[in-house]
């Protein structure tokens, strides 16, 4: 039998403890599937101290996670720390640089050194994996990176923030406030270290930018990722959307359109039909258009323990799996030197649906001017609702709901500027983005 692939594992939160327990509780199987066995012989964490509940006799430990990366004797290197610089940085450099695979879930260090990493890992004849960097679970990554090869991509989107669909859901679902939907996502152990990466969206346009790579043949451009969070949706916009047949749900989308590529994140409406609508909870989904294969739509648990060690523990079986001389598909599914510049389209250019809520004086005028600056930008409007004065609110403000027509976004930006100036508006808009579907 081929000698032992020897890992070390660098960050022993949930991920890194579900990992070691998966590998040491499953060694014979893995011994059987991979045709060698697969052993933990080094470690890296902050505190040597803590229980975690696992036997680390046996492992060598390391302080410094870039010493073990230098130092210790191990084919693989798993990167579970996390951040975009140091210390995981300079531990996946020197890995790589060394001659070691690489294995990560850290989608802020992918999404800002992606390229690089990938063109290193080349360089050294060494794999860089990261199933676990974007949808947790789900190998969108292996899909997109070799079973995809050779579609043309259009457009690829998803629920890619296990975190922000759970909080969304639950506001829907259970009526309640965002805060507290927030702190259940954080004691779940969805939550990012810092929560706002989730909730401002940072977290799925990481991931997105990986996937506009694969999908597109481009550079990583995580930096020209338009991002709006779900911080500024409240229980009555998603009662709003449900009452005209939509569901809110943020999304990562990028789309190749004549004017270059957008990369967009944020709140879109749905129609409840369809299938991204029907993705509750931590669960994530991506959907892929492609030319010759048609639409497909992955999903399945996008955060948590061992969902997120699931797809590494994949990632480090194929190195265990691959024989020297047959070397697996490049990182990022083409030569790194063969990745094209980004060229960005403008976000003022978009075209889609709009769903327009304002909080309106109630006089008269008001409505047909509403509908006038509409009219003079050009928006078509699909529908226009005055809602009912709530019986226990005689007084104040109405709120008035419209939904455009496919309409680019430079328009609705001019109508809203010119509504806002009027002085009849209590409070900010809401606009929110409508996204087709192949349903819609
Ligand atoms: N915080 C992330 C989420 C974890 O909620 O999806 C996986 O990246």
């Amino acid at each position: 039998m081929t000698d032992a692939l020897k890992i070390g594992i660098a960050g022993l939160g949930t991920v890194g403890a579900a990992l070691f327990r998966a590998i040491t509780t499953r060694h014979n199987s893995l011994t059987d599937i991979c045709g060698r066995e697969i052993i933990i012989t080094a470690v890296s964490a902050r505190d040597r101290t803590r229980d975690r509940g696992l036997d680390l006799s046996g492992t060598a430990w390391f302080d410094d996670p870039v010493e073990m990366a230098r130092e210790a004797d191990i084919d693989v290197y798993v990167e579970l720390i996390g951040g975009e610089g140091d210390p995981a940085y300079s531990a996946a450099r020197e890995a790589l640089g060394r001659g070691r695979h690489f294995v990560t879930a850290n989608k802020a260090m992918l999404a800002r050194h992606g390229v690089e990493l990938a063109m290193l890992a080349e360089n050294n004849g060494v794999l860089l994996n990261f199933e676990a960097a974007v949808a947790g679970g789900i190998p969108v990554i292996k899909a997109m990176r070799e079973s995809l090869t050779g579609n043309a991509i259009q457009r690829v989107y998803g629920i890619l923030n296990g975190t922000c669909n759970y909080i969304l859901t639950r506001m829907q679902r259970d009526n309640i406030g965002f805060a507290e939907c927030l702190s259940d996502a954080q004691r779940l152990g969805y939550a990012e270290a810092d929560p706002t990466f989730d909730i401002e969206g940072n977290d799925t346009a990481h991931k997105l930018a990986i996937l506009t790579s694969l999908a597109f043949g481009v550079q990583i451009a995580s930096d020209e990722v338009y991002i709006e969070g779900i911080t500024n949706i409240s229980v009555d916009d998603i009662h709003a959307a449900d009452e005209l047949g939509f569901r809110i749900k943020l999304l990562g989308v990028a789309q190749r359109t004549a004017s270059g590529i957008e990369q967009r994140v944020h709140p879109t409406m749905v129609p409840k039909g369809s299938m991204i609508a029907q993705v509750e909870g931590v669960t994530n989904a991506v959907t892929i258009e492609a030319d010759i294969l048609g639409e497909l739509m992955l999903s399945g648990p996008g955060a948590g323990g061992d969902a997120t060690a699931s797809a590494v523990l994949g990632d480090v079986a194929d190195i265990a799996k691959s024989r020297p001389g047959h070397q697996q598909a490049p990182a990022l599914g083409r030569p790194a030197a063969k990745l094209e510049p980004y060229r960005r389209a403008r976000m003022r250019s978009h075209e889609g649906g709009y769903f327009i809520s304002l909080r309106v004086e109630d006089r008269a005028g008001v409505f047909a001017a509403v509908a006038s600056r509409m009219a003079e930008n050009g928006i078509s409007l699909e529908s226009i609702v005055q809602r009912a004065r709530p019986s226990d609110a005689p007084e104040g403000p109405r709120r008035v709901i419209l939904v455009t027509h496919a309409t680019m976004e430079a328009n609705v930006r001019a109508a809203v500027d010119g509504i806002k100036a009027e002085g009849y508006l209590a409070g900010e808009p809401q606009v929110i983005r409508i996204e087709r579907t192949s349903e819609n």
